[in-house]
């Protein structure tokens, strides 16, 4: 590519789509800054891809707007938009080259051969298939397939890019390498991503922003930590990482499994709660323990080295009120 493409700003205002009843969308507003990643994350059904598809131009919505870079997208047609997508099963087309595959996209445009050429090979290069341009889609690996899908998306240098569970098809190590290279790949050009996927771990891996969505609505918006330490919800904690939630006077309030104790830390925290110990899971870097207090179930992941203890036996577990994360009621 001559220029790397750089990221544009997007701006989301109440937002609503309807199919028939459903309300797939449900007055969203977001904000993502130029460069920005920002994944969506949310259960099957709370308006992921319809939010996707509104920004690709697949979907008109009706109510809310949209603005790309300043500019409202809403009467701009899908080829106009400027925007690349990856989806989890974007098929290659099998009868072309990884080349031909990734200049499709660029074809339509008015562009010297040379140009074009050189911008597919810095496409290649970009996800490191340089040595595979020949090569037809059934003679690679998935995760290859995927970086060529991600080439082809970036080879028109667009404005955003926009990518659905991308990874979802593929096991949990290549996975991880392509997260990995996916980081790099957003470092390196500035493209402002938009991504939707249900695993958490991944969200919280690449994201600088996560939006949290349920029912059409946008329930919380902020950095990982935000939402992982700042939960606005009983909802938001438990949907993002574990949680245990106890009564503490009137308010409920919310403790990560890995924040509690048992042994001797746990006499030395600042608040105590005598369980009962329901099961006893070794997991190799720690155990998971199931308890069980006042009616309630809790959950403590400890290290390698705890107490002996048995089904039945009652335990303190403690935590410091510093890891109490007050929920709204
Ligand atoms: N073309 C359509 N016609 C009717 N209803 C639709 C259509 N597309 C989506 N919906 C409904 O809109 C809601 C949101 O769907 P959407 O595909 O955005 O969910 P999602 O968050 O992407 O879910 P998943 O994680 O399963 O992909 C769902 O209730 C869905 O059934
Ligand atoms: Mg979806």
């Amino acid at each position: 590519m001559t220029s790397m493409p750089s990221g544009k700003p997007v701006l989301i205002r109440n937002l609503r789509k309807t199919y028939g009843r459903v309300e797939a969308l449900a007055d969203v507003s977001l904000d993502i800054a130029p460069g920005e990643f920002c994944t969506l994350l949310g259960a099957s059904g709370s308006g992921k891809t319809t939010l996707l598809k509104t920004l690709a131009g697949f979907e008109n919505y009706d109510a809310g707007s949209i603005m790309v870079g300043g500019r409202d997208i809403g009467p701009v047609p899908v080829s106009k938009r400027n925007i690349g997508m990856v989806f989890q099963n974007y098929a290659l087309f099998p009868h072309m080259s990884v080349r031909k595959n990734i200049a499709f996209g660029l074809e339509m445009r008015r562009m010297s051969a040379a140009d074009l050429d050189r911008r597919v090979k810095a496409a290649l290069e970009l996800v490191s298939l340089g040595d595979y341009a020949e090569r037809l889609p059934r003679e690679l690996s998935g995760g290859q397939q995927q970086r060529v899908a991600l080439a082809r998306a970036l080879v028109i240098e667009p404005d955003i890019l926009l990518m659905d569970e991308p990874l979802g098809a593929l096991d949990k190590n290549l996975r991880k390498s392509i997260q990995l290279q996916l980081k790099d790949l957003h470092r390196s050009t500035g493209v402002t991503i938009i991504y939707v996927t249900h695993d958490q771990e991944e969200a919280l891996f690449l994201s600088d922003k996560i939006a949290l969505m349920d029912k059409g609505r946008i329930v919380q918006v902020g950095t990982p930590r935000d939402l992982y330490f700042r939960p606005n919800s009983r909802f938001v904690a438990s949907f993002l990482g574990e949680c245990n939630f106890l009564a503490s006077g009137e308010a409920e309030i919310a403790i990560r499994p890995e924040r509690m104790r048992v042994g001797e830390p746990a006499r030395v925290s600042d608040r105590q709660v005598e369980a009962v110990v329901e099961n006893i899971i070794f997991m190799g870097t720690g155990y998971r323990l199931v308890l069980r207090a006042d009616g309630r179930e809790l959950t403590v992941l400890t290290d390698a080295d705890i107490p002996d203890m048995n089904r039945g036996d009652v335990i303190t577990v403690g935590y410091d009120q510093a890891h109490a994360m007050r929920l709204a009621a």
